[in-house]
């Protein structure tokens, strides 16, 4: 199972790419930007990765990513990430980023995209990775921000497939974003959204019907609402479920719980991913190993899910079915 997981061709569709930023390279921009930061060693910086909700991971998480600086350092960021996900045979990425994070602290937009897309493209052509670029807006600002940040994103339009929602969830529902997203839509960018993670399946629903989304990142509280399992099995709504990152931030106790094996045994589209792997102890392929074991997942299990990816993603048919295809051979 163990040989399986690591070569069986994977598409990665939550990932925050802040939250790729290990602690080794955090000391190493923190020094060659002259940025203090309230740690001494890497050990340090590993420690303080004790959380015990989204919040306390958000804290840590925001002030990590003040040491990204330079175009360079957004380049670094996402190159390292991209090699270690070729170790996970990962083919193909849909990353998320935060803008208002780097442009709050007056780092200009188009550093921010320029680093990560050039890292983006060196990654497809060196190391076979395809991608597609997802804005994400912080829910925990406002709406007007999040509008601004969609004005400031239209000249880089061609560069970005979708836009989301991240951050805070619980008392920013999907709702506060309704306009922000007919907007994005109409600019013609598919949506995504942070929901039922630590919120309601409400917000699920609000996710659906409000901001029209394509897929639901996290989404695991949606079975606490027999009628949303039903509309997400019958739309077939990708849910991009993060495990190691629950169980990190409390969402279930261990891994023995997580809901995972009855949403997938509910027939709904699930995936799994990495969420923010330098902070929770694991890349995709740890997610899947350790999900694996933790549940018992079937070789039948890992073969749906590995294939859902590739179909909960925006590649198009073509490439969808040649990924699936060899996936397929693979799990023969
Ligand atoms: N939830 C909300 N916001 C985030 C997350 C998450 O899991 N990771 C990075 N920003
Ligand atoms: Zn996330």
């Amino acid at each position: 199972m163990k040989s399986l997981i690591r070569r069986i061709p994977k598409a990665e569709l939550h990932l925050h790419i802040e939250g790729t930023l290990e602690p080794e390279l955090m000391m190493k921009l923190a020094q060659r930007n002259g940025i203090e930061i309230p740690y001494t060693s890497v050990d340090e910086i590993r420690h303080a990765y004790d959380f015990s909700d989204l919040q306390s991971f958000l804290d840590i998480y925001y002030a990590g990513a003040q040491v990204l600086i330079e175009e360079q350092d957004f380049y670094d960021l996402t190159w390292g990430y991209l090699e270690r996900a070729a170790t996970d045979n990962v083919r193909h990425v849909e990353i998320f980023f935060d803008p208002q994070t780097h442009t709050a602290r007056s780092i200009d937009f188009c550093t921010v995209i320029n680093g990560i897309c050039s890292a983006l493209q060196d990654g497809e052509s060196r190391l076979g990775i395809t991608f597609e670029l997802i804005m994400c807006f912080l829910r925990h600002l406002s709406a007007a921000d999040a509008m601004a940040t969609l004005e400031e994103a239209l000249p880089h339009k061609n560069r970005i497939r979708a836009v989301g929602l991240d951050s805070s969830e619980v008392g920013h529902p999907p709702a506060k974003f309704a306009e922000v997203f007919d907007r994005a839509r109409d600019e013609g960018f598919l949506t995504v959204a942070h929901a039922g993670e630590e919120g309601p399946p409400e917000y699920i629903w609000e996710a659906l019907d409000l901001l029209k989304v394509e897929r639901i990142d996290h989404g695991v509280r949606s079975l606490e609402d027999p009628a949303l399992v039903e509309r997400l099995a019958k739309d077939q709504t990708p849910l991009t479920v993060c495990p190691l990152s629950n169980i990190k931030l409390g969402v279930f106790k261990s891994l023995q719980e997580h809901n995972l094996k009855k949403l997938l045994d509910a027939g709904l589209c699930v995936t799994i991913n990495s969420d923010d792997p330098a902070y929770f102890g694991g890349y995709i392929g740890e997610n899947f190993l350790q999900t694996q074991q933790a549940l018992n997942l079937s070789a039948d299990d890992i073969h749906a899910l590995a294939k859902n990816a590739f179909t909960a993603s925006f590649l198009s048919d073509e490439d969808k079915k040649r990924h699936i295809a060899e996936i397929d051979q693979i799990m023969s």
